[in-house]
This record gives C-alpha cells, sequence and structure tokens, in this order.
C-alpha cells in the first residue's frame, strides 16, 4: 500500500522511519517533509493547505492511506476533504478536531460528561473575562480559545498579570485564536501525556510518555513544543491508566460518537497528575512531539495497519506490543528558541549513530544544501535512544548527542531527570 504522510517535523520523521519498516508499504511520500524524512520518504511536493492538490496526488499515486501528523490541517478540515474523495485517512475529522481547536469546546465536553479537568470560564470580551477574575485564587491560567502553535497558554501569578494576558488576547495577540479565552483554575501535580487510538468507537491506549516543555535545564525557562521526552513514564501506573481511559478518554470517544461527530486517529490527553488522580488538562488530535520519538522506538507492531485499521474503524480486537526497553529523546534546538532564532547553520556528525539500532537521530527542522545539513527550524533534532532503562536510554541519547557537532544548537542535559531520580 502506498502512504502519504503530511508533515516535516521530528513527529513525522519517527512515523515515517516506523512506516518504511512496514512489510504492507508500497511507496511511502511525505509533504513538506525535511532533510531526515527524505531518507526514508518521496518528497511530494505538495502545499498541504491546497485540499484538492492532495486529494488529486493520492488519486494519481494510488494512495491506500494519508497519515496526517501536525494540527493545523486536520482543524482546517484536510480529513473531511479526502475522505470525500474516497481516500482512507489516519487523523479526525474538522468538527472532531475542535477537541484540540478549541479549548472552550474541551472545556464544556468535560463538564457535560463528568470529566475531571481544572475549573474554567469561557469569555467573548475582556470585561466579562476580568471580572470573572475577582474571587479567584492565584496563580491563575488565560488560554487563548484557537490553535496558537503552544503560545497561547499564560500562567498568571498576580491579577494585573492575568488581566495584561486577556487584554494581549483579546487585542489580537494570537489572531483568531484569541477571539474567545478561556480562563482556569491551576493545577498542581506532574504531567503526564497519554496517547490512544480511536477509530470512532474504540480506544486502543498506546504506551506512557512524559515530556519536558520548558527550554532550560531544571525544568526552568519559557514553554516550547517540547525539549524531550522518554517512555514509559513511571508516574503511570497500569491502575492510573485504567482510571485515565475510565474517566476521561472513554467518556470523551462516547461523547463525541454521541455528537455525531466521532472521533477517528490519535487522541493525546495531556494530563495532571495528583495524588494518583488524574485531570484533563488538555486534548490535543495527533501525536505528541517529541512523544512519538519514543513511542515509535518502543512499539513492536507494524504501525501501517494499525493507523489503517484505525481509519477504517477496524481497532476491535486489535493489540499493539512493545519493546521492554525505555526510550528516550533529547531535542536539539537552534540558539534562541523558542524565542527569535538563527536559521542556516551547519550540522555536522549526523552519520556518527546512522546505523545503529539503539540511537536514531530524527530530523525535525533540517535542510539539504549539496552535501551539508542545515538547521531550518527552532526544534532541529531529536536525538532518540533505547536502553534497558531510563537511565541507559538518557545516557545511550546523550552519547548520541555529543557525536554531533552543531555550535548553532543547544539541548537540555537533563531530559528524564524525574524518572532517572526515582531509579526506574
Ligand atoms: P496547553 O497548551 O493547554 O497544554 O498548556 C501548555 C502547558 O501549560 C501545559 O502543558 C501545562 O504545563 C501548563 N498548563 C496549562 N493549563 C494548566 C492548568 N490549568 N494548570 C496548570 N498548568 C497548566
Ligand atoms: N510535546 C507536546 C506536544 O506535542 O504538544
Amino acid at each position: 500500500m502506498n502512504v502519504l504522510l503530511i508533515g516535516g517535523g521530528g513527529r513525522e520523521h519517527a512515523l515515517a522511519w516506523k512506516l518504511a519498516q512496514s512489510p504492507a508499504l508500497g511507496r511511502l511520500y511525505c509533504a513538506p517533509g525535511n532533510a531526515g524524512i527524505a531518507d526514508v520518504a518521496e518528497p511530494a511536493g505538495l502545499d498541504v493547505a491546497d485540499h484538492a492538490a492532495v486529494a488529486a496526488f493520492c488519486t494519481d499515486k494510488r494512495i491506500g492511506l494519508i497519515v496526517v501528523g501536525p494540527e493545523a490541517p486536520l482543524v482546517a478540515g484536510l480529513t473531511d476533504e479526502l475522505e470525500a474523495a474516497g481516500i482512507a485517512v489516519f487523523g479526525p475529522s474538522k468538527a472532531a478536531s475542535a477537541l484540540e481547536g478549541s479549548k472552550g469546546y474541551t472545556k464544556d465536553l468535560c463538564a457535560e460528561y463528568g470529566i475531571p479537568t481544572a475549573a474554567y470560564g469561557r469569555f467573548t470580551d475582556a470585561a466579562s473575562a476580568k471580572s470573572y477574575l475577582s474571587g479567584q485564587a492565584l496563580p491563575i491560567v488565560v488560554k487563548a480559545d484557537g490553535l496558537a502553535a503552544g503560545k497561547g497558554v499564560v500562567i498568571a501569578e498576580t491579577r494585573a498579570e492575568a488581566e495584561d494576558a486577556i487584554e494581549a488576547c483579546f487585542q489580537g495577540a494570537f489572531g483568531d485564536a484569541g477571539a474567545e479565552v478561556v480562563i482556569e483554575e491551576f493545577l498542581t501535580g506532574e504531567e503526564a501525556s497519554f496517547f490512544a487510538l480511536v477509530d470512532g468507537e474504540t480506544a486502543l491506549p498506546l504506551a506512557t510518555a512524559q515530556d519536558h516543555k520548558r527550554a532550560y535545564d531544571g525544568d526552568q525557562g519559557p514553554n516550547t513544543g517540547g525539549m524531550g521526552a522518554y517512555s514509559p513514564a513511571p508516574v503511570m501506573t497500569p491502575d492510573l491508566c485504567a482510571r485515565v481511559m475510565d474517566e476521561i478518554v472513554l467518556p470523551t470517544v462516547k461523547a463525541m460518537k454521541a455528537r455525531g461527530t466521532p472521533f477517528k486517529g490519535v487522541l493525546y490527553a495531556g494530563l495532571m497528575i495528583r495524588d494518583g488522580a488524574p485531570k484533563l488538562i488538555e486534548y490535543n488530535v495527533r501525536f505528541g512531539d517529541p512523544e512519538a520519538q519514543v513511542l515509535m522506538m518502543r512499539l513492536k507492531t507494524d504501525l501501517l495497519p494499525a493507523l489503517l485499521a484505525t481509519a477504517q474503524g477496524r481497532l476491535g480486537g486489535m493489540t499493539l506490543a512493545w519493546h521492554d526497553d525505555a526510550a528516550l529523546c533529547v531535542v536539539m534546538a537552534a540558539k534562541g528558541y523558542p524565542g527569535a532564532y538563527e536559521k542556516g547553520t551547519e550540522i555536522e556528525g549526523l552519520d556518527a549513530e546512522s546505523g545503529s539500532d539503539d540511537a536514531v537521530v530524527f530530523h525535525a527542522g533540517t535542510a539539504r544544501d549539496g552535501n551539508r545539513i542545515l538547521a531550518a527550524g527552532g526544534r532541529v533534532l531529536g536525538v532518540t535512544a533505547r536502553g534497558a532503562d531510563i537511565a541507559q536510554a538518557q545516557a545511550r541519547a546523550y552519547a548520541a548527542v555529543d557525536a554531533i557537532h552543531w555550535p548553532g544548537g543547544f539541548c537540555r542535559r537533563d531530559i528524564g531527570w524525574r524518572a532517572v531520580k526515582r531509579g526506574t
């Protein structure tokens, strides 16, 4: 079967790497891809925003499955148009993508179905948002309702900071995404990422993972898309996973079906765990990045049939097998990220680890220039390794990081610290 993969980050390189190992795969295409993905997939040369062009490409190349990596094309309705053209798509419809595309939508769904989450208010004007603040405890969380590339969340320590965040949203700091604001109770505890394949009706949990969202060591500095990840997540005991399925994921799957907008794809629940109890922070409607890198390293089962079964509503009875090994991913980012950063700096030493089973360097923001590999984004590489436990995976990942020569980049040196400290 021929497959078209949409996206061009570390997540998509990990998915492409795993799909390329499938005996069921014919040709693998990717749009837009990156310099690493080009080793395992043919560039499709498509404008992903041009849905008609994507559909025409699929017909022309006899694509049997489209795998959509990032959220933006999903929220823009790519799935709906391709399914209307008779093509199987791994990724939810536009309506079901509201679980990520509108934070207020998800909060209302949680309220309606009793799904544990932070207390909240939804607002379409600054005055009522500000008046909600009085009487609320600090810190308090102010969020743009729509997609804001991870930048639309402010944890305000003071009322003045919260008011500034509200003003910024309504003054257009996040464009249309800020036309509505959600204000939330601040949750404390340990964060974890929970993933399940969902085919509209059946949900199949994946292995557990945790990421590090802050830019600098010690979980300090600004929020990012994720500076590293590891799997399994020690905090996610089997009991807790069962609770997340029963209290959060399955009620959501049922609710989406009841609303006539069944969810199909991978549901990513961002969780806060406190005293052994899970609360939903937010949903995403795609794999996490860099969580996908560690999950793909640990997945034993062929990915292609699993994604196809998800797309075709055939997940019932399916199981997934995982390597017992742990996996850990260290993100190398351009200096300055998540603020302004330089593009086009050269990366050397990338071949050192290729061919090794224990470590894989997934490309996120890279471009090829003749024989040179250049940085072309904020997060640039996801150096990922397997080991008997998190500590060994961590040592192997950093050994692979140290083999790379890239003066224009930086990484955290403490990815996985929490798990290593627990001795898992
Ligand atoms: P989100 O984009 O909603 O996942 O928020 C990004 C990050 O902000 C999360 O991963 C959390 O670290 C933090 N965050 C968001 N909402 C809350 C909350 N209600 N309480 C505490 N932290 C939060
Ligand atoms: N690692 C966080 C995300 O993918 O949103």
